[in-house]
């Protein structure tokens, strides 16, 4: 396929992801290492542990990925790196090993939006080499972007070009789910455990939905003390914590929200179809609820595998495709960016 052949390294939080994507589009090789099973000790994230384990799993899952791809250096046109938003001793490992990369091989350097690289797994394919790809997501696109670390409905007009229509005002939607998981005594990360719990119970309670009416904005964080509470008034009756009940509770109130707010949206700004990034959407009940809701509006809901929703290198090689094309170039001075914002357009 034509189009650049790109190497793409994403470490801004705490997976290792290296990949090697072709056009923007065609994953050769996606390699990554999760420190989950790290974390899930701590129950959370430990930044500097997250650092150290980007540092110890840098360079082997790039020799993976490089042998994955079967890739020499000289058939490479550039290395793409996420610099931003995310942990800044985490995005240093990855911004640095990119830039020396860039330098030895003399190669151009990109740098990338990580929730660019979310939007961007949209366009991802892994189609054997020389097999059409599929048609490309249509503008205007509108992006649900639901992760640990952000919540945002943004609308796409065109590659590179984007409005903020809502964010949360509080808690992440990711970030909701891993503390309510913890809070219900499940394992770290929080998401897939509530949504494991959740699967096939029946809501123990009808929890209250934010009031951020008249915004696309959202909020989780009464939720989540509407959670606290009703497993504390269990724990005072000295009842038994019906965990399943309260996950599908919780699960379907934040499935309602995200869902509510990305309806109205898409028919206000009349969109050619929605798109879902970010870990939260390899979530089960959000991609069935929306699927229906929008599929009722006739609109199409574009969702990437689960494997390509959470952090991974192939994402940032789609996004990188773009901007290379589009002629970005990033140099030496690149720097970690730990609060990076899309560039964002005026209200639409
Ligand atoms: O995009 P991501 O891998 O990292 C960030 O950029 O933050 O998202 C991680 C988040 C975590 O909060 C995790 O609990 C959530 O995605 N998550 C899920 C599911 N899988 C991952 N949340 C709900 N349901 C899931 N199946
Ligand atoms: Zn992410």
């Amino acid at each position: 396929m034509s189009g650049p052949r790109i190497l793409a390294i994403e470490s801004s939080c705490d997976e290792t992801g290296v990949a090697v994507v072709t056009g923007g589009r065609r994953i050769e090789a996606n390699q990554v290492a999760s420190q989950v099973a790290l974390h899930a000790a701590t129950g959370g994230i430990v930044p500097e542990v997250a650092a150290r384990q980007q540092l110890r799993w840098i360079v082997p899952t790039l020799e993976a990925t490089m042998d994955q791809a079967r890739a020499t250096w000289e058939s490479l046109d550039a290395v793409a790196v996420t610099y931003g938003p995310g942990l800044i001793g985490s995005l240093l490992v990855g911004v640095n090993f990119a830039k020396a990369l860039s330098v030895a091989h003399e190669l151009p350097l990109v740098g990338v939006n990580h929730i660019e690289g979310h939007i961007y797994a949209n366009w991802l394919a892994d189609a054997e080499p020389g097999a059409p790809l599929p048609a490309e997501p249509a503008f205007p696109l509108l992006c649900l972007i639901v992760s640990g670390g952000h919540t945002q409905l943004v609308l796409m007009h065109d590659h590179g070009r984007y409005t903020l229509l809502g964010q949360t005002v509080d808690d992440a939607a990711g970030e909701a789910f891993d503390k309510v998981g913890r809070l219900l005594g499940l394992p770290y990360p929080g998401g897939p455990a509530i949504s494991d719990a959740a699967a096939g119970a029946k809501p123990a309670t009808r929890f209250p939905r934010a009031r951020t009416r008249g915004t696309y904005d959202f909020s989780f964080s009464g939720l989540k003390t509407a959670v606290l509470r009703e497993v504390a008034g269990f724990r005072d009756r000295g009842e038994p914590i019906p965990v399943d009940g309260i996950a599908a509770a919780f699960e379907e109130s934040v499935v309602d929200a995200l869902a509510t707010k990305t309806v109205a949206a898409a028919r206000d700004h009349d969109v050619a179809a929605v798109a879902l990034g970010g870990g939260v959407a390899a979530n089960r009940a959000l991609r069935g609820t929306l699927a229906s809701r929008l599929g009722a509006e006739g609109l199409p809901l574009l969702v990437p595998p689960p494997a390509w929703c959470t952090d991974n290198g192939a994402m940032i090689g789609a996004a990188a495709g773009f901007r290379f094309t589009a002629g970005d170039r990033a140099d030496a001075a690149l720097e970690a960016i730990p609060n990076l914002a899309l560039p964002w357009l005026g209200p639409s």
